[in-house]
């Protein structure tokens, strides 16, 4: 569903986190947010989820969420937090618990999810018996069981390997063509903002604002074709044109801590 970002600012203590970012999300668009090393990314996504008011401003959606819709919203996290003494179907069924769901309903969710996240066939499996990569797909499960109508992603793939990474970027592509969420999705990694995103807003340097909006025409879902490689390239360089002298001063930044 359309997500709105009116002048949202928000500081901890004295530190400023972000100032002034606006922003509109169209129904089913994938957003990426990238931006130096502790430019107020992760505290923007808080904010979109409500986990953190901010000082100023504030995210509305347009209408009710979809009726399957459990939870407006929901994030997927770097690492996978799955309880270990629970199976794959247990984890994903997890957010499911307390919500006065019929089993069948539970269990056709759980099934559902599984299946478009690729893990049908590891519905009995540990975490620990189970790779990095398949880790990460219960933690994307897991947020998908819910249906959420905005989904929320802080840097899902940084804790993965390259091949790993390429993996999960080809799955995600995979899902969001087959479900309708709104999608915000942090990353500090330009190829994935690159390649999974319709729209790539680029943040200054703490206070985080809103330097630069890149919007990439060609859908997602056509864009690994060699016809697009250099656009792709093209992508990746301006982006990274634009973040670059910022990400170096942050990099120098002496923290007070
Ligand atoms: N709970 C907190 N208390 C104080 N400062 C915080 C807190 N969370 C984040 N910050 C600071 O706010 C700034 C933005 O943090 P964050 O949103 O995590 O950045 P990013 O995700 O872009 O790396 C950073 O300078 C960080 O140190
Ligand atoms: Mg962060």
């Amino acid at each position: 569903m359309p997500l709105h970002i009116e002048k949202v600012s928000h500081s901890y203590g004295a530190v400023e986190a972000l100032k002034d970012i606006d922003l509109d999300i169209a129904d089913g668009e994938t957003v990426a947010l990238i931006g130096p090393s502790g430019c107020g990314k992760s505290t923007l996504l808080g904010i979109i989820g409500g986990l953190l008011q901010p000082v100023a401003g504030q995210v509305s959606l347009s209408g009710p969420p979809p009726a399957d819709s459990l939870n407006p919203f929901t994030y997927i996290f770097q690492d996978f937090a799955l309880l270990p003494w629970r199976s794959v179907a247990a984890n994903v069924a997890l957010a499911l618990e307390h919500r006065r769901l019929g089993a069948a309903e539970c269990r056709e969710r759980v099934a559902a999810a599984l299946a478009l996240t690729g893990l049908s066939e590891f519905a009995a499996a540990y975490p620990k018996q189970l790779s990095g990569g398949m880790r990460q797909r219960v933690g994307i499960a897991r947020a998908l069981v819910v249906r959420p109508a905005v989904l929320l992603l802080d840097e899902p793939l940084s804790a993965l390997d390259a091949q790993t990474r390429e993996l999960l970027m080809e799955d995600l592509l995979a899902i969001w063509a087959r479900e309708k969420s709104t999608r915000v999705y942090v990353t500090h990694n330009l190829e994935e903002a690159a390649r999974l995103a319709d729209r790539v807003v680029v943040l200054s340097r703490r206070p985080g604002r809103i330097r630069e909006v890149l919007q990439i025409d060609v859908p997602v879902a056509e864009r690994i074709r060699p016809e697009h490689a250099a656009l792709l390239i093209d992508v990746h360089r301006r982006l990274w044109s634009l973040i670059r002298d910022e990400a170096a001063t942050a990099e120098r930044e002496i923290l007070d801590v």
